[in-house]
């Protein structure tokens, strides 16, 4: 039987709450902290764990509403432990504990990535494992050959910057605001994506050539700040980032169809921030369609952070008969290769 997953994510700068059945969204509800964190130019850590108390209750209490769900209809409590911020890991870690008490359900840590990686899946009913992801958020860029639920590989990553962090990085840069990504992909709609020749970050290996996966980004942003210095204001933002983003979208394309093919997997699902992102949208399916292979996305509001993603990813686990144990705790870096140790449990307490 369908299960029915209550799940909490607050490991950065969204506190989202949600309900999910199967592959069904009940309610999906997601206080973004844009406003606390704008004036800074990027997440504070201690005043997102703050922002994170004061609105998970009223998040915990509309997603309920919303979903039309009574206490008895659920099945498990999820919430992201890792990887993240510790002080807003602990906040949706301690609320989902104490509903795992106090409604004596099972408790369910769930590994942020997997949310990102199987966004593609709640969102294309009939999509399913083995598949490359390609998941580019503000924390994380890789290139997973995902072949079930926790058996991953990691195939290819950044050696530096990941591509949301370039995006906010390069929007700083311009002085447009943040978060960066929305903002340069809103301005590129009218700029030439041509008019400015920047590099594409390529990782040497020590036997010659270049890392077919690999990818870099902090080489750019440091062509983008030389490019600023050398131009007159007004600076033409438009074109700039235009001309930047086509660059990270080449750059995670090529590496992406490259991958799919030399592993003869068919369809790429992309994951994170940046797969909101129109060039990387356009550029892969553009690439993947000549090459026939079939590229997913999941629709903008299940791109970004969301407890659906983590209600899905935790169903996928608790249908295995897995479930964590109520002394887990957080971690602010975990390899998506560890995730079965959320589950480990038996061993934990023998
Ligand atoms: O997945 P996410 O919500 O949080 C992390 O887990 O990191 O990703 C946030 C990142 C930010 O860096 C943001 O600038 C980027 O995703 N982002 C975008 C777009 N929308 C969000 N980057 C490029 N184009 C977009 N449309
Ligand atoms: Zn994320």
């Amino acid at each position: 039987m369908t299960k029915t997953i209550l799940a909490i994510e607050t490991s950065c700068d969204d506190t989202s709450v949600a309900l999910v059945t199967g592959r069904r969204i009940l309610s999906n509800i997601i206080s973004s902290q844009f406003k606390v964190h704008q004036p800074y130019g990027g997440v504070m850590p201690e005043m997102a764990s703050r922002s994170h108390l004061e609105h998970i209750n009223l998040c915990l209490q509309e997603a309920l509403d919303q979903s039309g769900t009574v206490w008895t209809d659920i099945d498990a409590i999820a919430a992201t432990v890792a990887p993240g911020l510790v002080g807003s890991l602990l906040v949706g870690l301690s609320a989902a504990k104490t509903l795992s008490l106090l409604k004596d359900l099972p408790f369910v840590g769930v590994h942020h990535l997997e949310g990102h990686i199987f966004a593609g899946c709640l969102s294309h009913t009939q999509l399913n494992p083995p598949f490359l992801c390609l998941l580019v958020s503000g924390g994380h860029t890789c290139l997973i050959e995902v072949r079930d639920c926790a058996d991953y590989q990691v195939l290819g990553s950044t050696r530096d910057d990941a591509a949301g962090e370039a995006f906010d990085k390069v929007a700083r840069l311009l002085g447009l605001g943040y978060p960066g990504g929305p903002i340069i992909d809103r301005l590129a709609l009218k700029g030439d994506p041509h008019s400015f020749k920047l590099p594409e970050g390529k990782i040497s290996l020590p036997e010659g050539g270049f890392h077919p996966y690999d990818m870099s980004f902090s080489g750019l942003k440091t062509a983008m700040l030389n490019l600023v210095k050398k131009l007159s204001d007004p600076l033409p933002v438009e074109d700039l980032a235009a001309s930047f983003q086509y660059t990270v979208a080449q750059s995670l394309t090529k590496r992406t169809i490259n991958c799919a093919l030399a592993q003869n997997l068919t369809r790429i699902v992309v994951g994170g921030g940046v797969a909101a992102n129109s060039a990387l949208r356009q550029q892969l399916t553009e690439l993947a369609q000549a090459n026939s292979l079939e590229v997913y996305f999941p629709p903008l509001n299940l791109c970004t952070d969301n407890a659906a993603m983590i209600g899905y990813a935790a169903a996928e686990h608790f249908s295995r008969g897995r479930s964590s144990p109520l002394t887990l705790g957080v971690s602010s870096r975990m390899p998506i290769t560890d995730v079965l140790k959320l589950y480990d449990w038996v061993h934990q307490s023998a």
